[in-house]
Order: C-alpha cells, then sequence, then structure tokens
C-alpha cells in the first residue's frame, strides 16, 4: 500500500480563484459501516457512493477474510453477508493499515466470537491506544491474548463462549468507543448498554437500526444518551446511498473561503448534525456558506454548498463542539491563519490520539509557516493575517505529517493563499480517506502538485 512506499512531498501555492462543482467521496464513517454491517447481515447489500479510500477497503479486506462476499458491479458495491453471528475465524491476521475507525469497530464487532483474531495496522495505528475498547471489551469476557505495551497493536483478540452483556459509560467522547461496544452487544445474548454523556456522531445507531437490529436511544433530561441493543437478533442487506464525507469536504470548503475571488458548489454533503460543527465555526467566522437544496437521502440530511471567498474573523469555538467537529480541526486552524483577531479552540484532549497527535503537528506546522500561534495542553490558539502577508516556508521546508492524512490535505490548503508555497513531507496518505484530492483541488483550479525525486 502507498504508506509503506517512498514519501511523496507536495507543494502548494497562491491560486487564482476556484471554481466549479464538484462531489466529495463517499462518508468514511458511513463506508466503514456500511462494509461491515452488510458483510455481517443476512441477504444482500447494495452500496453506492462508497469511498473507495484505503481504510475503507481495508475493513471490506477484513469483511471478506471472515466470510463475507464483497464485489463491485460497475458503480454498485454488492455484499452477500454472514448472517449476524457467523463470522469466521480469519486465517491471517487484519491488516487495518491507517484505519484506526475500521480497526476499533471491528475488535466490537469480533471480539465476542469464541475464536481468535489478530489486529495489525502501520507505525500511526500502532501507536494508537487501543485500551478504550479492550477495556470494556474484557469486561464482556474477551481475553486478549497478546498486545503492544500499552493496549497497542498489534493485537490478538480471544472471544468467549458467552459473552456477558453489560452497561457501559463511555469515558471519553469518542464514537468509535461506542459503536465498539455496540457491535460487541450485537453477537451477545442479552441487553448492551452502552451510556454516552455527549453525543457524538450517531451513525452506528441509525445504520444499525436500518439493518433490523433492535437497538433503541433514550435521551435523559441531562441529555446523556441511553443505547440499548439486543444481541443475536437478525441483520438484513440493506441499500445505502453513501453521501459525500463533510470531513473531506472541509477542504476545498476552505480552500473556496481563503483564496481571493472564489465561487465553488460542493453537491451532496452530507449534512447530520452530529457532524456540521465545522460549518457552523465557518458561518461564525463569517465565511459565505449557503446550504442549497437540503434534503433527506436514506434516512441521512444531506445538501449542496455553494462557498464563496469571505473576509473571516476569529471566534472562540466552545469545547462542546468538539464531537461534532473533532477531525476538522486542522483545516479550521488554516482558515483562522486568514481570519481577523484571534481563533481559539478549547476541548481538543481527543486531538491527541488520532492518526498523529494532530494538536502538535498543527502548531508545529503553523508555527513553520509563520504563524503566530499558542498550543496549550488541550487547546489551540491562532492569530491570523486576512491576506496572508509573510506566511509559507517555501519549498525546502517541509511540514511534517507524520503518516496522517488530514495533516496533508489541511496544509496544502493553507499553501493556496499564503504569501510563499506550502510544503508537505508526505501526501501518500490522503488516498486513506480522499484519493481524488489532488485532482479535484487542482480541477478547481487550486495549484498543487506533487514533488517527485528527480
Ligand atoms: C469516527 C469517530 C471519530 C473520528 C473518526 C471516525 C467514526 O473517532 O475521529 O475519524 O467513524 O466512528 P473517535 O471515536 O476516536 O473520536
Amino acid at each position: 500500500m502507498s504508506h509503506e512506499a517512498a514519501p511523496l512531498p507536495a507543494v502548494s501555492r497562491k491560486s487564482s480563484p476556484l471554481s466549479g462543482k464538484i462531489r466529495v467521496p463517499g462518508d468514511k464513517s458511513i463506508s466503514h459501516r456500511s462494509f461491515m454491517f452488510g458483510g455481517l447481515a443476512s441477504g444482500e447489500t447494495r452500496i453506492t457512493g462508497l469511498l473507495e479510500g484505503e481504510d475503507v477497503m481495508r475493513t471490506g479486506a477484513a469483511m471478506k477474510a471472515m466470510g463475507a462476499h464483497i464485489e463491485k458491479h460497475g458503480d454498485e458495491w454488492v455484499i452477500r453477508g454472514t448472517g449476524n453471528g457467523a463470522l469466521l475465524q480469519p486465517q491471517e491476521p487484519l491488516d487495518f493499515g491507517n484505519a484506526g475507525t475500521g480497526s476499533r469497530l471491528t475488535m466490537g464487532l469480533v471480539g465476542t466470537y469464541d475464536m481468535e483474531t489478530t489486529f495489525v495496522g502501520d507505525a500511526s495505528l500502532s501507536g494508537r491506544p487501543m485500551g478504550r475498547v479492550l477495556d470494556p471489551l474484557r469486561q464482556m469476557g474477551v481475553q486478549v491474548l497478546k498486545a503492544a505495551p500499552g493496549d497497542r497493536m498489534p493485537l490478538t483478540l480471544r472471544g468467549p463462549r458467552h459473552a456477558a452483556p453489560i452497561t457501559y459509560r463511555v469515558p471519553m467522547a469518542s464514537a468509535q468507543v461506542k459503536s465498539a461496544v455496540l457491535l460487541a452487544g450485537l453477537n451477545t445474548a442479552g441487553i448492551t448498554t452502552v451510556i454516552e454523556p455527549v453525543m457524538t456522531r450517531d451513525h452506528t445507531e441509525k445504520m444499525l437500526q436500518g439493518f433490523g437490529a433492535n437497538l433503541s436511544v433514550e435521551t435523559d433530561e441531562r441529555g446523556v444518551r441511553h443505547i440499548f441493543i439486543e444481541g443475536q437478533g437478525k441483520l438484513t442487506g440493506q441499500t445505502i446511498a453513501v453521501p459525500g464525507d463533510p470531513s473531506s469536504a472541509g477542504f476545498p470548503l476552505v480552500a473556496a473561503l481563503i483564496v481571493p475571488g472564489s465561487d465553488i458548489t460542493i453537491e451532496n454533503v452530507l449534512m447530520n448534525p452530529t457532524r456540521t460543527g465545522l460549518l457552523a465555526t465557518l458561518q461564525e467566522m463569517g465565511g459565505r456558506i449557503d446550504v442549497l437544496n437540503p434534503r433527506n437521502e436514506g434516512g441521512e440530511d444531506v445538501a449542496d454548498l455553494r462557498v464563496r471567498h469571505s473576509d473571516l474573523k476569529g471566534v472562540t469555538v466552545p469545547p462542546e463542539r468538539a464531537p461534532s467537529m473533532i477531525d476538522e480541526y486542522p483545516v479550521l486552524a488554516v482558515a483562522a491563519c486568514f481570519a481577523e483577531g484571534e481563533t481559539l479552540m478549547l476541548g481538543l484532549e481527543e486531538l491527541r490520539v488520532k492518526e498523529s497527535d494532530r494538536l502538535a503537528a498543527v502548531a508545529t506546522g503553523l508555527k513553520l509557516n509563520g504563524v503566530d500561534c499558542t498550543e496549550g495542553e488541550a487547546t489551540l490558539s491562532v492569530r491570523g493575517v486576512p491576506g496572508g502577508k509573510g506566511l509559507g516556508a517555501g519549498k525546502d521546508a517541509a511540514v511534517k505529517t507524520h503518516l496522517d492524512h488530514r495533516i496533508a490535505m489541511s496544509f496544502l490548503v493553507m499553501g493556496l493563499a499564503s504569501e510563499k508555497p506550502v510544503t508537505v513531507d508526505d501526501a501518500n496518505m490522503i488516498a486513506t480517506s480522499f484519493p481524488e484530492f489532488m485532482d479535484m483541488m487542482t480541477g478547481l483550479g487550486a495549484s498543487i502538485e506533487t514533488i517527485r525525486a528527480a
């Protein structure tokens, strides 16, 4: 896979106005879950709009290795699942590459099976904490036969004969942890309960209900969600149209806001309220973003976004907004570089355990490119330079991306409005979530190119 290949640096330069209409690839969270739930359900699941990024393909390969049939017919992915409770022990370790969502959700999905499963990944994934998923699984009776120090991958799980249903209060705002426990509950007799004090993306709940799981949600008077799933029920194949990924849309969106004269439209973007924090923040900053043609497709809100260059101003982003824009802080920080005044982002502790320590990676990259910013334990403040004068470190000083696709894309967006070019050390990882990024951005008029070794 490309992230085991030699690094591929890339550079972006001040661009003329961006214009055009684009469709970003399918939502990554929904794409992973489509392969997983389709691979597990009885009968046929048909998926259009799937993100064909490396991360999602790893999940597809894992489901195949456990007995699902997955094929592509034209634009459609067709899956014949094993039936709930009938996954097979994989013959080889499951290699999840860079994918936290794929690996953590699959640990939940198979952890309660009476079989052995080994999980491996790349250097970034092998550095990420898995204890947050293993702790509740242990409570259900799952044994962690082997793990690298600190509950890290590579690791091997062995499920019990009969897993125990638990009630689990998720200690951090994490849709992956919530989902892992719910998926473990699918293969556990009785009712597994997840208590979610802070709401995170709800794709697992909505999609499992769509596949026929007996799952219900009650929200108490303090806004705490109680999610109940009854195990060992039947799941039935579905037809799914995956909407455009709002996290991927964030890159052309911020690019159009900061490049003078730009006017672009991004069609078919997922508008699930657990995912729209970036949009709300950019609108508060004065971003001219029109939400056009709002509609509901297959149970999810979607819309087209018209985005025009805007004079942005700094804002304070409250900590409670973090779950609805957790993957978008790197690109928000880039927007903040071109805003009048200071943007203060609060409640960022989870950024430390993403594909990289994103808080450190962003702050270091911004400083390298001449931005006045301050990194706190769980905060970031950025003082902007409208017009981008003095920003950009040129072609010889590259931002370290630490195998993190969103760090690479965010800094390539930054260069489009900076006085001097912005360079990143490796653009390979972009293929994990947004393989079309370079072509789509250059198609809008962005000046971005990879730098091949002479
Ligand atoms: C995801 C949940 C989030 C997010 C990730 C996708 C999901 O991770 O950062 O990109 O699909 O459930 P956390 O659960 O670690 O916050």
